[in-house]
């Protein structure tokens, strides 16, 4: 039986070591870390995830303050306000909740947050620090990716890996932080010829092309470790609704070791976020 990644566990731990680096941060003489998160709108799974965000803040202790923006706000005003927050000394890390309402324009409104308070590691800055490993914030699904890989294959020297997706907020990330890494690495896309044989060739998968249950039982081989972070919310029994991953679960009991949706890269994304702001703020004091 493929050992089963508990990332809700790995992510508990990591929290453990995020509220001992707060605390040293403070016994250091330092204010403890602050996070800003900016909600525009009234969109009910963003406010979901800001509050969980909200809440893990408190857990480790970082100081966590929520601007919450009615759904007409305008761009020049929210420009503003990141302006503002940009140049607050007591806000180490800025996220602006996306998607935005149709009349902003994200991508601008994303490159307006300054690089070294991105903790979520999306500013052109960090994307170009990321490719080039010049350090630089990396955003917090690949930063759970890899913490999640590292904790079967400590190191990833020399190990072949495909990453099937390229978005650029998971795809491409992981393929650069495996490359960093030493690994061999393939990045496959909906236009990529043989994927069940490239997969078949892999130590590692990375499963992020939002296609539920893509990656079948015969297309991993033995001892293959899988990070799947696909996840699709689809019809299940009894009129209620089930997560599905982009890989058959049920299929891969050969693999080594596989992460479950849910329950696998999902919990590990905040516990990044909140590390991601521990290391912004640590920057900003040095
Ligand atoms: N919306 C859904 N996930 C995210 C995230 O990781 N960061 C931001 N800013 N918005 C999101």
């Amino acid at each position: 039986m493929a050992e089963i990644i508990d990332g809700r566990a790995i992510a508990r731990q990591m929290d453990v070591k995020t509220r001992a680096d707060v605390e040293a941060l403070v016994a250091e003489g330092h204010p403890a870390p602050g996070l800003t998160v900016i909600l525009v709108g009234e969109d009910p799974a963003s406010e979901v995830y800001v509050r969980r965000k909200i809440k893990a803040c408190e857990n480790v202790g970082i100081r966590s303050t929520e601007h919450r923006l009615p759904a007409e706000t305008s761009q020049d005003d929210l420009l503003a306000l990141i302006d503002r927050l940009n140049r607050d000394d007591d806000v180490h890390g800025i996220l602006c909740q996306v998607p935005l309402p149709g009349h902003i324009d994200a991508r601008l409104v994303l490159r307006s947050i300054s690089p070294d308070k991105d903790v979520d590691g999306f500013h052109p800055v960090n994307v170009g620090r990321l490719s080039t490993g010049t350090g630089g914030i990396v955003p917090c699904t690949p930063l759970g990716v890899m913490e999640l890989l590292r904790s079967v294959i400590p190191d990833l020297t020399g190990k072949s890996a495909v990453v099937i997706g390229k978005s650029n907020i998971v795809g491409k990330p992981v393929a650069n932080l495996l490359l960093d890494a030493e690994a061999t690495v393939t990045v496959t896309h909906i236009n990529t010829h043989g994927l069940p044989e490239i997969c078949r060739q892999s130590d590692i998968i990375v499963a992020a092309a939002g296609a539920p249950e893509l990656v079948r039982g015969h297309w991993v081989k033995d001892g293959a470790v899988i990070i799947d972070v696909g996840i699709t919310r689809m019809p299940g029994e009894h009129g209620k609704t089930r997560l599905v991953g982009d890989v058959k679960f049920d299929e891969v009991q050969h693999a080594r070791a596989v992460t479950p949706v849910p329950g696998g890269v999902g919990p590990m994304t905040i516990a990044c976020l909140l590390a991601n702001t521990v290391q912004a703020a640590r920057n900003l004091f040095e």
